[in-house]
């Protein structure tokens, strides 16, 4: 089967033939790939940045925001049948720490965990995959035109999550009113795939959403974001520290910028007890002059949690799905706006350079409408 490998720590991938692979054991579930999506981790993998060939091999086959339909399945697995649409889980837990055996290798307390085609496993840009039950999560068949958004929006869903909860426990109001989020001011910097996305998760929630970008009003992006109620800030007009006093301070800000200045100066806009979460990660070893007292001092004096957040556990990937299915009642037809599919061949130069009109870049490996699976059972009724 046709697969795209790199060789990590240098530029470039290539298409590459690899063996079909099959189920080991009852657990194992194997799928055919629908589309996987490419994000900033993948375009610095081909960079020769970030990434770690599996043990004993020289390439890696990239790929980490899957969507697939189940062709077969173990004897004891029963999350999902055949043709069943489910995505793979990214990270693989290092066996050793509680965070890993009790399935949060998210949360992994050696640093020894690896991850599906960015460290030490292959990835998912290939025609069909194999891995075990516990990293599945069902897809409805309703939500297959946006399942391979549930990835990167499972990255949105634990960041947001993490800081709701930390406010529920710092914050008075929090503690005692659920809904204290609906009508805040929240700021979103970034309009990548995984900003919108957190965009449209805040206003799910309630929250007065805020997007800040570099990019003219009238482009893709922002149009997306005013789609789901978010409302633009021009960072070229108004650059972080004069989001305070242009349009408010924010109670809570999710930045997926991965530019490390940026990050820093973003706590200008963060409001008294506010909590601000990353998510982007910085390419590169360039330094960063800050103001570290400044920092701290405001960080202390507002009372103010500035938290990393990265990867997501399965009950994240699940509450992608519900949120994908929320935000499809909620805005009909904005979801798939936001995915352009291209097909496999194109991988190369899409990851070189982004398409300035596509928000999330996909390459396809099967279009289950175009070609009938044969091998498969009825799916069960959703
Ligand atoms: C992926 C995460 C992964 C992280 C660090 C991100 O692009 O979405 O699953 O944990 O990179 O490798």
């Amino acid at each position: 089967m046709r697969a795209i490998a790199i060789v990590p720590g240098t530029a470039g991938s290539r298409v590459v033939d690899r063996p079909e692979p099959s189920i080991t054991g009852p657990d194992g579930i194997k799928m055919r790939v629908v589309c996987v999506g490419i994000c900033g981790t993948d375009r610095e993998e081909v960079s020769g940045g970030r990434a770690r060939a599996p043990d004993g091999a020289r390439e890696l086959v990239i790929g980490h925001e899957m969507l697939g339909q189940v062709v077969s399945a173990g004897a004891a697995v029963t999350r999902v049948a055949s043709g069943d649409y489910a995505v793979f889980t990214v990270r693989r837990g290092c066996g050793q720490c509680a965070s890993c055996r009790m399935g949060r290798s998210d949360m992994c307390e050696t640093g020894k965990y690896r991850e599906r085609g960015i460290r030490g496993l292959d990835g998912y840009q290939t025609e069909y995959v194999v891995d075990s039950e516990q990293y599945v999560v069902r897809v409805p068949a309703e939500l297959a035109a946006v399942g391979v958004l549930i990835e990167p929006l499972s990255i949105v869903e634990k960041a947001i999550d993490e800081a709701l909860r930390l406010q529920i426990v710092r914050r008075p109001d929090a503690a005692t009113t659920p809904d204290w989020i609906v009508g805040r001011r929240c700021l979103v910097a970034g309009l990548g795939p995984v900003g919108l996305l957190a965009a449209m998760v805040l206003a799910l929630r309630g929250a007065k959403v805020y997007g800040l970008d570099v990019m003219d009003a009238a482009t893709v992006r922002p149009q997306w974001l005013g789609g789901v109620g978010g409302e633009y800030i021009d960072g070229r007009r108004v650059p972080a520290d004069r989001v305070e006093a242009v349009v408010g301070p924010m109670e809570v800000i999710v930045e997926a910028t991965g530019v490390a200045a940026l990050e820093f100066n973003l706590l200008d806009a963060l409001a008294l007890n506010g909590a601000y979460v990353l998510t982007g990660i910085p390419g590169g070893n360039r330094p960063l002059q800050i103001s570290g007292a400044e920092l701290v001092r405001q960080l202390v004096l507002d009372n103010q949690v500035m938290v990393g957040s990265v990867n997501a556990a399965t009950g994240h990937f699940q509450m992608a799905v519900d949120d994908l299915r929320l935000g499809q009642l909620r805005w009909p037809g904005h979801l798939p706006a936001l995915i352009t599919h291209y097909p496999s061949s194109r991988f190369g130069e899409l990851v070189g350079h982004a398409e300035p009109d596509a928000i999330k870049e996909v390459i396809d490996w099967w279009s289950p409408s175009a070609t009938p699976l044969e091998r498969v059972t009825p799916s069960r009724s959703q």
